[in-house]
């Protein structure tokens, strides 16, 4: 039997045309109170992702779900090579007309799942990093994207997976109606699928890597919400 589904599902591609095509901050929804994010808030997100990262100048680095590119551009000096992948045209077009540095700094349209399986020199990476974009995938999904990296991208060493939403944080986060298991479980809301860092630590471990959480600094806009998390190869 079917439920009917009283939520709204949300696009990133659609909602970043419908933004100007220079508000990057608003393309990717980094904003505060409905206003683009500050600086200040940028360069914690920035620091987090450099210290989960922890890049070395000989680094390949592959970005899932990079949106437009804004904040991948800020690692491109920091590591040899670069190719970032996100599932919307728009984004992709942005990051490539803005923030593309070719030959070895790069952006292509592709989902998380065809990125894993189909990158023809897997072999190369050794970082990886998705920010504020895991919890737009479902849990089988996310199960496959860490086997495959761990399988076919056999130099990986490290990855970064930043701003995730903490299901048992939900009561601070939603202060006047707490959603149903549906609309928190459903990586296709605006706000994608909330897991406890328990849940989430048995994905990543079922996968073969070892997870390291972390949260931001109590000034960041969503400390008390998200966590962040380091995957290192088990054993
Ligand atoms: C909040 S934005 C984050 C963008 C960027 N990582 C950042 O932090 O600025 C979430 C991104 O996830 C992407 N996304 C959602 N589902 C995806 C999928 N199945 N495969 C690849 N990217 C996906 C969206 O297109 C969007 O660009």
């Amino acid at each position: 039997m079917s439920t009917t589904q009283i939520y709204t599902k949300f696009s990133y591609d659609a909602h970043a045309r419908t933004c100007a095509p220079n508000d990057f901050l608003r393309q990717i929804r980094r904003t505060v109170n409905d206003e683009p994010m500050s600086e200040a808030q940028l360069n914690m997100i920035m620091k987090a992702i450099r210290n989960g990262l922890q890049l070395q100048p000989d680094d390949a680095l592959i970005e899932l779900a990079c949106g437009n590119g804004l904040l991948s551009v800020q690692l491109f000096d920091a590591c040899r090579s670069y190719l970032g992948t996100d599932i919307s045209d728009y984004l992709i077009s942005i990051a490539k007309k803005h923030f593309e540095r070719l030959p070895n700094h790069r952006f292509e349209v592709q989902g998380g799942i065809e990125c894993v399986n189909r990158e023809a020199h897997p072999e190369r990476f050794t970082r990886a990093l998705c920010y504020a974009g895991f919890q737009y995938f479902g849990d089988q999904d996310i199960l496959h994207i860490l086997t495959t990296l761990y399988k076919r991208f056999t130099r990986l060493e490290r990855i970064f997976l930043g701003n995730l939403p903490d299901r048992a944080r939900i009561a601070d986060f939603f202060t006047h109606r707490i959603p149903g298991e549906d609309e928190l479980s459903d990586p296709g809301t605006a706000l994608g699928a909330w897991r406890t860092r328990e849940t989430f630590a048995q994905l990543v471990n079922a996968a073969g890597w070892q997870a390291v959480f972390s949260v931001m600094p109590p000034e960041f806009y969503g400390a008390h919400y998200r966590y962040d998390v380091t995957l290192t190869r088990q054993g």
